[in-house]
Order: structure tokens, then sequence, then C-alpha cells
């Protein structure tokens, strides 16, 4: 078990949600008091849905002052915005469209035009965002895929190795589709970090992950370790049912 990863546990994936929204509101009320804004990137894929209708629903949407908060992405398929396959229009039908965050503020990952130049540019929204500094995120929300994929950082792929860019454009061979994505050089400096997992599918792939404390460049997620920050694992209790019963479960799982 990585040393510095704390687990919070939920029964359902509605009581997850629910949990992710709160620490969620938290992040963004503590970062906007201190530093007067919140930096925050979202994932993509079908599990943060319910998340983010939360967050777009009362009392989280009034609750919630958006006007401080800069949201990033993950990362995006090679789609346009419209496209049943867009992070974006997930994103944006599930909470953009429901809160009141001003435009400029929504950091769209260009999937319609080539994936190298939507790469340059995103990383150019990142620098202009964080004055140039290296990218240090108060909050990234990130999913796991069965074979320990996260963000579109795949296995076998050389977007695991970069060390000097904030934003890649990744071609994923198994789905035969362009990605970008953040690098982990991103991922790594943020403050708080939080896979959201849920499902009796993810069981193998959680316990592949947090029954090692050792990165694996074979399990792209186990490369997830924010160097100065906090690393949570929010599971519903299907995706936890293969750890329930470890001995450092009881002792990782936060309040
Ligand atoms: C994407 C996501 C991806 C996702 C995992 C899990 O673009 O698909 O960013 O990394 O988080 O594939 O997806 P599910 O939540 O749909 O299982």
């Amino acid at each position: 078990m990585k040393p510095e990863a704390s687990i919070i546990l939920c029964a359902t994936l509605a009581e997850l949600a629910k949990r992710a929204a709160e620490k969620i509101r938290k992040v963004i009320h503590d970062s906007t008091a201190a530093r007067g804004i919140c930096t925050v990137a979202l994932s993509g894929g079908e599990t943060p849905r319910r998340l983010y209708y939360l967050l777009g629903d009362e009392p989280f949407r009034t609750q919630i002052d958006w006007s401080g908060v800069q949201i990033f992405f993950s990362d995006e398929r090679m789609v346009p915005p419209d496209s049943a396959q867009s992070n974006y229009k997930m994103v944006k039908e599930e909470l953009l469209s429901r809160i009141p965050i001003p435009a400029d503020n929504v950091h769209r990952i260009l999937g319609e035009i080539d994936p190298a130049e939507a790469a340059k540019r995103y990383e150019a929204e990142l620098k202009q965002t964080f004055a140039n500094a290296s990218p240090r995120f108060d909050f990234i929300l990130l999913g796991i895929g069965g074979e320990g994929h996260t963000a579109s950082l795949f296995p076998g792929t050389d977007a695991l190795d970069i060390q000097d860019r904030l934003a890649a454009a990744v071609f994923v061979r198994k789905l035969n589709t362009w990605r970008v994505t953040l690098t982990l050089l991103v991922i790594n400096n943020s403050r708080q970090v939080a896979f959201l997992v849920s499902g009796k599918e993810k069981a193998p792939i959680v316990r592949k992950v947090l029954s090692t404390a050792v990165p694996q460049q074979d399990v792209p997620a186990s490369l997830v370790c924010p160097r100065y920050g906090n690393l949570i694992w929010m599971l519903d209790a299907d995706a936890a049912s293969l750890v329930k019963d470890e001995p450092w479960m009881t002792s990782t799982i936060s309040s």
C-alpha cells in the first residue's frame, strides 16, 4: 500500500459521489480563501457523471463560489466537443451548463483539431493560468481503466515518460484513437489527487494498484504519486471488494 495514500470507502456510487462533492466543495472553499483561486482538473468517462450532476445541483451549486474556479480536464478524446465521446460534452451537460462559472474559467482541450496542436494550445493555457510557474493543481480527479490507465496515460505509451511537457498528444493503439492528456509531471505536482472508482469490474485493478507500493510502468495509475500532495482513493464497496480484508485497509480509511 502506498504510504501516502488514503482511502474513502462508501457503500454505493451514490454515496461516493456525495462524499466527492463534499470534498470538492471544501477544496474550492479552502483554496479560494487561501489563494483567491481554485484550479481543478476533471476526468471523463462514466464514473464521475453522478458527481458532476450533484455539483451542479442544490445545495452544492449555490454553496460553491464558482467565480474563482478554473476548470481543466485530465484528458480528452480527439473528437468534436458535441461528440458523444467528448469528455467536455459530458462535463458540460452534467455540470458546466448548470453552474454560474465564467466561460473563460473553463479550459477545453480542442478535440476537433490536430492532436499535437491541441496539446500545444492546452499547455499554453496551463502556463497562462499558472503564470508560467509549474502547474500545481489544487485538485485533480482521475478514474482508472480495467488495465490500469488513468487520464489518457495508457500502458506502453511514451506519454508515461514525459518530464518536460505539461500536456501530450497520445496515439492509443488499443483504441486506434488519438487523445490529449495531462502528463505525470503535472498530475504528480498537484496538492490533491483523487481516484474515483466504482464497480466490481474495477476491483482487480484496484487490488493490483493498492496492494503494491511500487509504481509499475504497465499500470500507469500506480505512477500517480503526488510529490508534495495527497493521494486519495475514493471507492465504493464493489470496487473495494478484493481489498476490503487487507490489513492495511482499515488503517488507511479516512473519515
Ligand atoms: C476517459 C477518462 C479515463 C477514465 C477511465 C475510467 O477519457 O475515458 O479520462 O481515464 O477515467 O477510462 O472510465 P469509466 O469511469 O468510464 O470507467
